[in-house]
């Protein structure tokens, strides 16, 4: 973290887990516990119907709200999706995309995170990009063109004020929902590679006030190690933000 030029992020991603109602009681149950964490944003990032009731649920306290994906055309015949602009109007602040489970379930390939981004970021919405490699590619030795060429893709057409507005999430995809975490210093190394991916697209301005979140079992024990370090600037945390306890204890960790 490095709090003089940019903002540590803690940010949930519930996938497909709660309801209505247990959006608003995870919420109540993680208000108190947050409290004076005022160096730290945490965000909760919902299923798209729990976004009505997470935005009530932290009205007034320092919660922000994110939805997990979107669609990149404005409107139209595509069933079953929803736009930027619904979001936006929603009044959600932040939306993941091209999370690896979209990426390998859902077919989202680099090109169409890359028309995400765009429409996100013309509806105002600030996108958690996700970039990461798998287990083979990192035995392979080819991380670090891996995640090049993820972001080189993702942020094709995206100016310096567009990307002042992106998170960027680096999150191996061997290290998610397995237990399996990386060590704080491959996880330094590459959000590092990132930073200075978007010093050479961007200028020394721009990369410094990214911030870069690292995701993959992130949780209470290890937070602080994997955030004592430069350029890790807070967490994308999947199962350990499903319980207000074990997220509150990242998000104290983050606020140190
Ligand atoms: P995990 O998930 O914390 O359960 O590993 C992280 C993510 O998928 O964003």
């Amino acid at each position: 973290m490095n709090r003089a030029y940019r903002k540590t992020i803690i940010a949930g991603n519930w996938k497909m887990n709660k309801t209505p109602a247990e959006t608003r009681a995870l919420i109540n149950e993680l208000r108190p516990l947050i409290q004076r964490t005022k160096w730290c944003e945490t965000v909760v990032c919902v299923p798209f119907v729990d976004l009505p009731n997470a935005l009530k649920a932290s009205r007034g306290c320092r919660i922000s709200v994110g939805a997990q994906n979107l669609h990149f055309e404005p409107s139209g015949a595509f069933t079953g999706e929803v736009s930027a602009e619904m979001l936006s109007s929603l009044g959600i602040k932040y939306v993941i995309i091209g999370h690896s489970e979209r990426r390998q379930y859902f077919g989202d390939t680099n090109e169409i995170v890359n028309k995400k981004v765009l429409a996100a970021s013309a509806a105002g919405l600030r996108p958690i990009l996700c970039v990461g490699e798998s287990l083979t590619e990192r035995e392979y030795d080819v991380t670090r063109e891996v995640i090049t060429t993820q972001l080189k893709m993702a942020l094709q057409g995206i100016d310096a004020a567009a990307m002042k507005k992106i998170v960027i999430a680096y999150e191996p995809i061997w290290a998610i929902g397995t237990g399996k975490t990386a060590t704080a210093d491959q996880a330094q190394e590459i959000c590092n590679l990132i930073r200075a991916f978007v010093r050479a697209k961007y200028g020394a301005r721009v990369a410094r006030a990214v911030s870069i979140l690292y995701g993959g079992s992130m949780k209470g024990s290890n937070a602080a190690e994997l955030l004592s370090k430069p350029d890790v600037d807070g967490g994308l945390i999947g199962g350990a933000s499903l319980k207000a306890e074990d997220f509150a204890e990242i998000v104290h960790a983050a606020n140190q």
